[in-house]
């Protein structure tokens, strides 16, 4: 029997930096509100977190605290809407976060573990690049989107991201997002190449998820450090990720046994 409320875990990464994970990560938890889904965001950029910028709030406590031995795991948390949309802030310029080693991974993950009840989603916003912390939270997570965009540096680090997860850690399912595309069409080719790489030689198949018009509203809400989908809901950008969400929330219906076979967070079983 499954549980249709259990969380399900879905790391945000990209190979390249600046191609708008952060504000896809927010919006899409946004979206997935509205549309009934309640979420926990994570800023798992630990180096270079920013989400509470972006959300516009200013944490008095973060994932530090969490690692601390606090009382409760729940004061971290922060409610961004009542009733289903809550945050967990990271702290920013802290070097020895951001090259985590395993046993700091199993202490944070277990905090996390227990933080998990009354969510149907925990979206992890990871940190680009192939470092090792994104890689293991991207190979933690029971789902992966990997965001880009169509400039070629972007499709090159991304298809790196991909074969390094793939090949040695064993992560053969991706769902991509082409972010910053003036129409369809220009969305398309960048994936089309992509999945013809991975195809060809990893022997994967990603799956086109949806894309997002480039949009002078998303700066402008990052200027307003207000949420694009509470700033300018109506405006394209809005549109595709209210799109991309219930694009989302159908692939997680018609796929929800398969992937509650695996662990919320792999290696680290419900307590
Ligand atoms: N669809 C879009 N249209 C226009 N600008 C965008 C779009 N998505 C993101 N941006 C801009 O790109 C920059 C990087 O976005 P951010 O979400 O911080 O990226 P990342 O988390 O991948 O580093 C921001 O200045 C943001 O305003
Ligand atoms: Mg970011």
């Amino acid at each position: 029997m499954i549980n249709p409320n259990k969380s399900l875990s879905l790391s945000i990464m990209s190979g390249k930096g600046g191609v708008g994970k952060s504000n896809l990560a927010l919006n899409l938890c946004f979206a997935l509100f509205d549309q009934g889904l309640t979420s926990l965001l994570m800023d798992c950029d630990l180096g270079l977190a920013n989400l509470d910028v972006l959300l516009g709030v200013t944490p008095d406590k973060n994932l530090q605290d969490l690692l601390r031995d606090i009382e409760d795991p729940r004061d971290v948390v922060v409610q961004i809407e009542k009733g289903g949309f809550d945050f967990l802030p990271a702290a920013s310029g802290v070097p020895e976060l951001v090259e985590m080693d395993e046993d700091m991974q199993d202490v944070l993950f277990k905090k996390i573990m227990q933080l998990l009840e009354g969510y149907e989603m925990l979206v992890l916003d990871l940190g680009a690049g192939i470092n090792s912390t994104a890689l293991a939270f991207a190979s933690m997570t029971q789902l992966r989107m990997i965001v880009v965009t169509p400039e070629p540096t972007s499709l090159t680090d991304s298809y790196a991201m991909m074969k390094v997860l793939s090949t040695e850690h064993g992560v053969n399912d991706f769902l991509v997002v082409v972010n910053m595309a003036t129409n369809k069409a220009e969305a398309m080719t960048p994936f089309d190449r992509l999945d013809g790489a991975c195809r060809n030689f990893l022997g994967i198949e990603p799956r086109f998820l949806g894309y997002i018009t480039l949009d002078p509203k998303v700066p402008d809400a990052v200027r307003h450090q207000t949420p694009l989908l509470r700033h300018a809901p109506s405006c394209k950008a809005s549109l595709d990720i209210i799109n991309l969400a219930k694009v989302f929330l159908r692939y997680r219906k018609d796929n929800l046994e398969a992937i509650s076979k695996r662990p919320v967070l792999k290696n680290f079983p419900s307590l």
